[in-house]
């Protein structure tokens, strides 16, 4: 019962049995949160920006999140049977078309465009995954990328070039910790084809310094922020935080770039994961017509970042039109120093409901394993059913219990399901309403037998 074809952001697309979108998300298309006066995620890009300034970096927060398959893997060297390309993972559209998993599937378009110099994109991504306040279908990235040119610097000097460019860079006095050599020999190694190691060190410096500058940037406004909240609190004056801010480098993996980095952050406590970056693969400069480019690339998650500086405590949030929530960040975008965390409005109770039920077939590994087929069982597949029957009104889903039966070889599963508002308190009534529709579409979507 998929639609024939789809209408997003005024394109119509026709669908195939690859179509895999929720209406729920459907929906969202159209929000654009990261261009959206005084969000969070808006306030987010702006910080951001304000570290890669225009000349230099031109700015892109218009593209359309429908995609190509070839624009969203191929073109970033995914190989054909990567996992982020399984229909349980991403929504298609149709077998080549699909909602963009990521700001990288833009990439490409722009080296072809071969300008020297940089942009930022920022744009709302799409990824099947778990119902908790961390993840949301839709959230929103951050691509950042520098490029330089062999036939535009002097003498075709690229590494001078690329030091010069980073010595006009702000200093910092941050603590940071890079322990790994920048090569692996499998996972990340030296582009011996397309870079010597001076190029690739120097492309590699520029990288590390600009990234540092960013976070730097937004950490202290976090702390600044968090600062002010506590002194508000205690009736004192705030107290600009004055230890320097630790980070460390460690080597991560990406189809499109090597070496690869994620870097890290102290902060609270804790080592949080903020971005990954590389240098990027030289196949995409040349797939672009524009062999003679190198450069650097980042990707970076707007929500998370957006919780920390604000503390909001979940994802759900974001997507509110509560004027209690949108009231709190209001001229905040155009004077950043009026940053203060967000104030959670009450919290309303949590109702907790079981569903258990039998996939349909057996499984492969069970006694019984008949004619019936092997189970086809994809945890986001009920995350789905789950928002689109009761969209906002879950904090989250569990697996609780998961066993399979000695002689029949059927799989049997108990989901645990919070329903509880940001908003309101649910009544009994509204709740097993929800409760009903996300039973019901688990038999008629999914096929599995209610226990
Ligand atoms: N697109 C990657 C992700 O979503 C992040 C990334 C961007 C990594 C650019 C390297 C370079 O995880």
């Amino acid at each position: 019962t998929s639609p024939k074809e789809v209408e997003i952001n005024g394109k119509k697309y026709a669908t195939d049995p690859w179509f895999n979108v929720s209406s729920t998300v459907l929906s969202l298309t159209s929000r654009k949160l990261h261009l959206q006066k005084d969000h969070p995620v808006a306030i987010t890009r702006k910080i951001i920006e304000s570290v890669f300034p225009p000349p230099t970096y031109k700015y892109y927060n218009e593209f359309d999140p429908v995609v190509s398959t070839y624009e969203n893997f191929d073109s970033l060297c995914f190989p054909p049977d990567h996992p982020g390309r399984a229909r349980s993972d991403t929504y298609y559209i149709n077998k080549d078309t699909l909602l963009r998993t990521h700001t990288s599937a833009h990439e490409a378009e722009l080296f072809r465009a071969g300008a020297s110099g940089g942009y930022l994109i920022s744009a709302d991504v799409y990824r099947r995954d778990e119902v908790d306040r961390s993840h949301y279908p839709v959230f929103h990235q951050m691509e950042g990328a520098r490029v330089w040119d062999r036939n535009k610097v002097p003498n075709g000097d690229l590494a001078a070039a690329i030091f010069q460019d980073l010595d006009r860079l702000p200093k910092h006095n941050m603590t940071v910790e890079d322990p790994n050599p920048p090569f692996h020999p499998d996972r990340n190694p030296l582009q011996v084809e397309h870079h010597t190691p001076e190029e690739a060190a120097a492309v590699a410096a520029h990288l590390k310094r600009s990234l540092e500058l960013m976070v730097n940037e937004i950490f202290s406004r976090a702390k600044a922020a968090a600062a002010f909240a506590t002194a508000a609190n205690n009736g004192t004056s705030p107290v600009e935080p004055t230890e320097p801010l630790r980070v460390r480098w460690v080597e991560a993996y990406f189809p499109f770039t090597s070496p690869s980095w994620e870097l890290e952050v102290f902060y609270q406590g804790d080592w949080l994961e903020v971005l990954g970056c590389g240098v990027s693969k030289q196949e995409l400069h040349i797939i672009a017509g524009v062999p003679s480019q190198i450069g650097w690339a980042f990707g970076i998650g707007l929500e998370r970042i957006a919780m920390l500086l604000f503390q909001i405590p979940d994802i759900r949030l974001f997507w509110s039109r509560d004027e209690r929530f949108l009231s709190q960040f209001r001229g905040v975008e155009d004077n950043l120093a009026r940053m203060r965390p967000f104030v959670p409005f009450s919290k309303h109770p949590a109702c907790y409901k079981d569903v258990s039920f039998w996939l349909k077939g057996t499984s492969a590994a069970g006694g019984g394993g008949s004619g019936k087929g092997a189970v086809d069982w994809h945890g986001n597949d009920l995350m789905e059913v789950v928002r689109d029957a009761a969209g906002d009104c879950v904090e989250d889903v569990r697996l609780v219990d998961e066993f399979v039966h000695p002689k029949t070889g059927r799989r049997s599963m108990c989901y645990r399901i919070n329903y509880r508002s940001l908003e309101r308190t649910l009544t009994n009534a509204e709740t097993n309403e929800m409760h009903d529709r996300v039973v019901r579409g688990l038999v008629e979507r999914l096929g599995v037998e209610i226990r």
